[in-house]
């Protein structure tokens, strides 16, 4: 990836809308439908971007939205691209670096994720509050672009600490049952076996799930806020008396669809 893709891209998007967007947000699986909230000013399919790929995951839509929301400007990410579908860490972390030229400030992530505390249920949310990655590589790796930022980002606050509490008041204010915790970034597809759920849970996370960390990653290199939430879709596999699958995923995001809209929408307000 050059700085020239990145423009090329930026200036694509530039002429489809005069907004000039202060917030970002990536929709994970199951979690998309919150795009109708949204006064949309473009929508643009993934594969009509330059430099952009196709999503490859269902529930995932592959949309960009630019528009308005409770006041803010906000480009949207209807699903993502991620580490699985065989694209580079910088092909998953380019749309954060897109969004960050556009003029954001502060991106919002979400994801559905698995739980792994006892006192998890299907369709909690969970706050992060950190992450370990364990996906065996980081989207910074070569040659840094320094217009972007610095070789060795500092990581010690990836996840803002005044967003936290923001998102923690408007779940306590609204009833909406949440935890916070670290997430475990794994690459994925296959879930987890139990022996690795067993072993996250020894190494100190609380929720399991195959994104997110990319993205935080560049955004910390790139000097933006970070806020990031998991919708628990399920308990992670051994916790679950089930076995996992897409589909489970896909429906609790849908069952809680309602609640994570209020939520986010309270969030953004706020912003
Ligand atoms: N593991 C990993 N990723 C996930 C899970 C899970 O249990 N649920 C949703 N995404």
């Amino acid at each position: 990836m050059t700085l020239q893709n990145l423009q090329e891209t930026v200036s694509f998007l530039k002429k489809q809308t005069n907004i000039k967007p202060d917030v970002g947000l990536v929709l994970g699986s199951g979690l998309g439908a919150f795009v109708n909230e949204i006064q949309i000013s473009a929508q643009i399919p993934f594969q009509d971007i330059p430099h952009f790929l196709p999503t490859t995951v269902e529930g995932h839509s592959g949309n960009l939205i630019v528009g308005e929301i409770e006041g803010k400007k906000i480009i949207a990410l209807q699903g993502r691209m991620h580490f699985y579908e065989g694209h580079s860490m910088e092909t998953v972390a380019f749309p954060t670096r897109v969004m960050a030229l556009m003029g954001i400030e502060k991106i919002v992530l979400t994801n559905s994720a698995g739980g792994l505390m006892d006192q998890m249920q299907s369709g909690d949310f969970m706050i992060i509050e950190d992450h370990i990655n364990l996906m065996g590589a980081n989207p910074l790796m070569g040659h840094n672009l320094k217009e972007l930022g610095p070789r060795f980002p500092d990581m010690t606050e990836a996840y803002d600490r005044k967003m936290i509490s923001q998102l923690e008041q408007i779940c306590i204010q609204n009833k909406i049952r949440f935890h916070k915790g670290v997430y475990g970034g794994l690459s994925g597809p296959t879930y987890e076996t139990p022996a690795e759920v067993r072993y996250l849970k020894l190494i100190g996370c609380q929720a399991v799930g195959m994104s997110t960390v990319p993205e935080t990653i560049a955004a910390n290199h790139l000097g933006l806020r970070v806020a990031a939430l998991s919708c628990i879709t399920n308990l992670a596999a051994g916790i679950s008396k089930t076995k996992l699958s897409h589909q489970e995923v896909t429906e609790t995001a849908k069952r809680v669809e309602k609640q994570f809209a209020l939520l986010l929408k309270n969030f953004l307000r706020e912003l």
